[in-house]
C-alpha cells in the first residue's frame, strides 16, 4: 500500500491524483458549450451534480443552456462569452472565472474549429483562427487552470484532440496538425501533472454528429456511421472517473483501433490511403 509523507498508509481513494473528481459542488468549465460535445459535456456534468462554467461566443445559445441546466440539475451555471481566437483569450476566461469567484475544479477544453480542403485553397484568416482556438487558446487554459488545480491539489483536464491526431491528413492538414499538437502537448502534460493530484485525458473522438461540419469542418464517413454526443461523452466522463485514469480515450472499438493501428502503418501507404479517402468526399 502506498504511504502519505507522515508514513501513514493512504488508502486509493484518498491517494493525490486518483480520488473521484467529477462529485456534486464541484465546477467544471467548459469551452465551446454553445452547441456539439461541449452541450453534452455541460449537460452531462450538471447532472452529476457540477456547477459549470459555459464558454463561447454565442451569447444565446449559452444562456439557454445554463438556464435549462440550473432548472433540470438544480447547479449553478456561469456564462461567459468568449471568442476564443483573440490572442489573450485564455487570460480573459480565466479572469472572468475568477472575478465570478469560481474555483475551477474540471477544465474541459472542448472549443475548436476545422478546416475542409487543400492548405493553399484554404483561407489564411481561418487557419490563424483555427490555430489560436484548437492550439493557442487550449494551451493557455491549460496552464492557467493547472497551475489552480496543483495549488489545490485536485483537479482533472480533459483535453479534445480527435482520432485525426493519429496520422496526418491530407486536404485537412491543419486541423490534423492542430489535433497532433493537442495529443502531444496532453500527455506530456498529464505526466508533468503526475502526483500533483490533477488527472489530465487526452480525448480522441472520432466521428460525430455535431455541427462541425455546418461551421466548415469535416465530419468523414457516412451520417448514419456518426457516433451521438452523448455516448462519446460518456466514454471520456468514464475515463477521468476511472483510478488508473487513461493517458488518451477513444469511444467504441473502431476509433480504439483507428488510434492505435493507424501511427504504426507504413507512412507513406497510410497517408496515400488517408488521402483518397479524405479525396473521395
Ligand atoms: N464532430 C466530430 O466528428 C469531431 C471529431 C473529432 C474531434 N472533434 C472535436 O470536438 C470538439 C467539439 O466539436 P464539435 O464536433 O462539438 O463541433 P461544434 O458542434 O461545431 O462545436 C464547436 C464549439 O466550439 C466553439 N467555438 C468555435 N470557435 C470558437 C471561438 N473562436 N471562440 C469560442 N468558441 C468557439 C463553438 O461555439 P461558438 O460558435 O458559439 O463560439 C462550439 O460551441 C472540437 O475540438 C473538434 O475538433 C469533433
Amino acid at each position: 500500500m502506498a504511504r502519505s509523507d507522515q508514513g501513514a498508509p493512504v488508502s486509493p481513494a484518498t491517494r493525490p491524483g486518483i480520488g473521484p473528481v467529477l462529485t456534486p459542488g464541484r465546477w467544471a468549465l467548459i469551452t465551446g458549450a454553445s452547441s456539439g460535445l461541449g452541450s453534452e459535456f455541460a449537460t452531462q456534468l450538471a447532472s452529476r451534480g457540477l456547477h459549470v462554467a459555459l464558454v463561447a461566443r454565442r451569447a444565446g445559445r449559452l444562456e439557454e443552456l445554463a438556464a435549462r441546466l440550473r432548472a433540470d440539475h438544480k447547479v449553478d451555471a456561469h456564462v461567459v462569452v468568449e471568442d476564443l481566437s483573440r490572442r489573450d483569450a485564455a487570460a480573459a476566461v480565466h479572469a472572468a472565472v475568477k472575478d465570478a469567484g469560481i474555483a475551477v475544479d474540471v477544465l474541459i477544453n472542448n472549443a475548436g474549429l476545422g478546416t475542409s480542403g487543400d492548405v493553399i485553397d484554404t483561407d489564411p484568416a481561418r487557419i490563424d483562427e483555427l490555430l489560436q482556438v484548437n492550439v493557442t487558446a487550449l494551451t493557455g487554459l491549460s496552464r492557467l487552470f493547472a497551475a489552480d488545480m496543483v495549488a489545490a491539489g485536485a483537479g482533472a483536464i480533459v483535453n479534445i484532440a480527435s482520432v485525426a491526431a493519429a496520422i496526418p491528413a491530407p486536404h485537412m492538414a491543419v486541423y490534423s496538425a492542430s489535433k497532433a499538437f493537442v495529443a502531444s502537448f496532453s500527455q506530456a502534460l498529464a505526466v508533468e501533472l503526475e502526483g500533483t493530484g490533477v488527472r489530465v485525458v487526452t480525448a480522441l473522438p472520432g466521428a460525430t454528429a455535431t455541427e462541425f461540419a455546418e461551421a466548415g469542418g469535416r465530419i468523414p464517413g457516412p451520417a448514419s456511421m456518426h457516433a451521438r454526443a452523448e455516448d462519446v461523452v460518456a466514454s471520456f466522463l468514464t475515463a477521468v472517473d476511472q483510478l488508473r485514469t487513461p493517458l488518451v480515450a477513444t469511444h467504441g472499438r473502431a476509433d480504439a483501433a483507428m488510434a492505435a493501428l493507424l501511427p504504426k502503418l507504413p507512412r507513406r501507404p497510410a497517408l496515400r490511403l488517408i488521402e483518397r479517402a479524405m479525396r473521395a468526399r
